[in-house]
């Protein structure tokens, strides 16, 4: 089955053509540098370099892939949660493809797909605990199969890569910063007692990261020589050396830890909670944090668990794994059809699939 899959929910723009779960293509073009300017995601020029960029990237694809539109059978498009008018230029133009092709339409959970991601290249042991951490979520879940989810724990504030990105702000490192602030941790031990691990005191499975990055910020309010008087490129920040560059990696190394050993706790705790599960799925653009990585490398080893660990390029936003997740609910018989809704950040995306009819959902 020819699934094509569409991302635009954040400021990657993304379109991927996978065949029964194998990846033919995928094309993908960032808003970074267009957002770097001012400090974070701007809506609404996301959604217009959506709307610009998008259809070149799909002829480009089926170019590549030398696919023609009318073969696709399933159209797999992430439909939240996300910025909305960013959603609704990739919601649209699913729509309009299926309507000139006559293929299916699938509306996929943004955050699912980040969580299926890994079975592009390996496949996943069900039942599943699933730990999403992101620029916008941070969510753990009880993964049955492909299309049950069960959500155990999220973030009542900031999401774990929102904490990074604003801490890195704070020390004026380029937006996203978080990548930034986990280089530096690794030329450094982390000072444990530093920052506080956050909202751990209690038996709840919720995450809040908001205080944590108010400590940091006051920390460096003290420490002023920490921060660049000028935002930082890639290069001031790898040309930094001397006492200066062992302070800000010291800093960087004790958030980092304080965020990765609060994320131990919390799915350590959900693991008790979920029962028996055969695996620890770890996914989102922090799953690229190379000490939650290595931090849930133990975890999965001491509960005896397979640890499943998207590669680096699949744990931030991407095309194959929303065409990868619509794949799974196709085969589970699901569709939607063209009155599918796109779901805003902060609201609970439906389970409003219909058992599939024609090949555009309609019953
Ligand atoms: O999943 P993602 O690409 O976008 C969504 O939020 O959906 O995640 C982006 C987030 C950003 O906050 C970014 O700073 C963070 O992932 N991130 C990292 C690392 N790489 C990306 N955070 C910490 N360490 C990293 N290596
Ligand atoms: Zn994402």
């Amino acid at each position: 089955m020819l699934t094509l899959g569409i991302e635009t929910s954040c400021d990657e723009t993304a379109v991927a053509l996978v065949d029964d779960g194998r990846l033919l293509g995928e094309k993908l073009a960032t808003q970074i540098d267009v957002h770097a300017l001012f400090g974070g995601v701007v809506p609404e020029i996301a959604s217009r370099e959506h709307l610009r960029v998008l259809p070149r990237l799909f002829k480009e694809l089926m170019a590549e892939t030398g696919v023609s539109p009318d073969e696709i059978d399933t159209i797999a498009v992430a439909r939240g949660p996300g910025l909305l008018g960013s959603l609704l230029v990739g919601v649209s133009f699913a729509k309009g493809l299926c309507l000139s092709t006559g293929a299916r339409l699938i509306g996929v959970n943004h955050l699912w797909a980040h969580l299926l991601a890994p079975g592009l290249v390996e496949e996943i042991e069900f039942p599943a605990l699933g730990l999403l951490v992101s620029g916008g979520h941070t969510h753990t879940y009880l993964i049955k199969s492909p299309v049950e989810f069960e959500l155990l724990g999220k973030t009542l504030d900031d999401a774990a890569g929102e904490a990074f990105d604003k801490v890195a702000k704070t020390l004026n490192f380029p937006y996203p910063g978080g990548r930034f602030v986990d280089l530096l941790s690794q030329e450094a031990e982390p000072d444990k007692k530093l920052f506080p691990r956050p909202y751990i005191l209690n038996q709840s499975l919720d995450f809040s990261f908001s205080g944590i990055k108010t400590a940091f910020a006051n920390y460096v309010a003290s420490h002023p020589e920490l921060v660049f008087s000028e935002m930082a490129d890639p290069q001031a920040i790898n040309a930094l050396s001397g006492e200066r560059r062992e302070a800000l990696c010291k800093v960087c190394a004790s958030f980092n830890w304080s965020v990765a050993d609060t994320l131990r706790i919390k799915v350590e705790r959900a693991l008790e909670q979920a029962g028996r599960v055969k695996s620890l799925i770890v996914a989102g653009g922090v799953a690229a944090n190379s000490m939650v990585r290595d931090t849930m490398r133990r975890v999965a080893a001491k509960k005896k668990l397979v640890l499943t660990l998207p590669e680096l390029s699949l744990c931030t936003d991407n095309g194959a794994m929303i065409a990868y997740a619509g794949w799974r609910l196709a085969q589970a018989g699901y569709s939607h059809g063209l009155d599918m809704e796109a779901i805003p950040r902060g609201r609970v995306v439906p389970l409003d699939w219909c058992i599939t009819g024609d090949k555009t959902g309609n019953e």
